[in-house]
């Protein structure tokens, strides 16, 4: 069987872990401008460093990702730093839609 774009995540997250995963630059460089409460979301998080990184300043973050081997490893991560991670990450394809999230997300192409 093919192996699916999942499949292909899922084996580049199990050997890497959380800990090598780095947050984006243009948040790290604006971090004094990100609010210390609220809420965020992490569409497509991957290991999660944006999240950690957002949770770690104080916001509740809830971080998706289709990748189960990353959601976990991410989910373990921040119940062991004590982080207000939503539901611990969840496992979500985003073609499938966020109905649940929001009825409208907006993207610059
Ligand atoms: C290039 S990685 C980026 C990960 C993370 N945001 C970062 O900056 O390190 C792309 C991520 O998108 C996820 N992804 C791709 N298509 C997706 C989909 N349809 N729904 C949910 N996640 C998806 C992959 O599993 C992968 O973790």
């Amino acid at each position: 069987m093919k192996p699916t774009d999942r499949d292909k995540w899922d084996d580049r997250y199990r050997e890497r872990e959380v800990a090598s995963a780095r947050a984006a630059e243009v948040l790290c460089d604006h971090l004094h401008l990100v609010p210390r409460s609220g809420s965020a979301l992490d569409l497509a998080c991957g290991l999660g460093a944006n999240a950690l990184l957002l949770a770690a300043r104080g916001l509740a973050v809830e971080a998706w990702d289709r990748s189960p081997v990353a959601v976990e490893k991410l989910a373990a991560a921040a119940r062991r730093g004590g982080l207000d991670l939503h539901e611990e990450g969840r496992i979500g394809d985003l073609d499938a839609g966020l109905r649940n999230v929001a009825q409208l997300i907006a993207r610059r192409p």
